[in-house]
């Protein structure tokens, strides 16, 4: 069963594109006019105007599909039901840290396009996001699964990478998109659309800390300039090969 069959459920009413990051992915798939989305979920980056197919194992992400949004094939990264350089671009979001072979998945992305492989991701060596002061073990488990830029340059040969700074109100709930609304990650139901969250063993004394330090002016007094930024690196970072 996959993974997402099980976290999954609701996933569509946190997870929903930010536009802001969607003309990052949209920006790198200029002149593709057909593009294969491997770990697609739910779709939030499809660009709607071209030929596109989804990949995605977890049938329960598939149905939180939208009526309209492009046809979706059941499977895996690691097997991608299609000849070679089938479509122009082949796209990955926010995905390739769940894959059980990362290796393999990227050599299948490379397969399928012709032309270009776009990746969004994150950088696991990046420091200084303050949540992880409160949970200090995301790091750990990034570290365990997000590739580092130097294996997908491994995998994938030379390419070019973007920041993608987040915007202080994204409106896709990925780990990092509360950064300035942090009493959002005291709440459980924006906790289960990230699946960091779920990975964690130590996840209470982080929330009590945090709701502490919220409550007594102790967050605003380590963090408050954040306040008054619009948009901040994270460590998100748009591959394009
Ligand atoms: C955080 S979600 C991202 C979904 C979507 N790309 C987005 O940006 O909203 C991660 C997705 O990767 C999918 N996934 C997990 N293992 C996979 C694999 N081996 N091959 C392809 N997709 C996989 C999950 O089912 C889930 O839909």
């Amino acid at each position: 069963m996959a993974l997402y069959d099980t976290i999954g459920r609701g996933y569509g009413q946190r997870r929903r594109q930010d536009p802001r990051i969607a003309a990052h992915v949209f920006r790198a798939l200029a002149g593709a006019s057909s593009v294969v989305n491997v770990g697609a979920g739910t779709g939030s980056y499809e660009p709607r105007d071209r030929r596109l197919v989804a990949v995605e194992p977890s049938r329960v992400m598939i149905r939180q599909r939208d009526a309209g949004a492009a046809p979706a094939v059941q499977a895996s990264a690691s097997r991608l039901p299609f000849r070679d350089e089938s479509f122009d671009a082949s796209l990955a979001v926010l995905t390739v840290h769940h894959w059980s072979d990362q290796a393999r998945g990227l050599l299948e992305l490379r397969r399928a396009a012709r032309r270009r492989v776009v990746i969004l991701t994150y950088d696991p060596s990046f420091r200084g996001f303050w949540l992880t002061d409160y949970f200090p073990e995301i790091l750990e488990v990034d570290s365990r699964i997000m590739p580092p830029l130097s294996e997908l340059r491994r995998q994938l040969g030379r390419f070019d990478v973007f920041d993608v700074p987040i915007p202080h109100d994204c409106t896709d709930g990925f780990l990092g998109a509360y950064w300035r609304r942090p009493a959002e990650y005291l709440r459980a139901e924006i906790r289960l659309a990230i699946s960091s969250f779920a990975k964690l063993r130590n996840l209470e004394a982080g929330l009590d800390a945090l709701r502490r330090d919220l409550a007594s002016g102790e967050w605003q007094r380590r963090y408050g300039t954040l306040l008054e930024r619009e948009a901040i690196d994270l460590g998100y970072r748009l591959v394009v090969a």
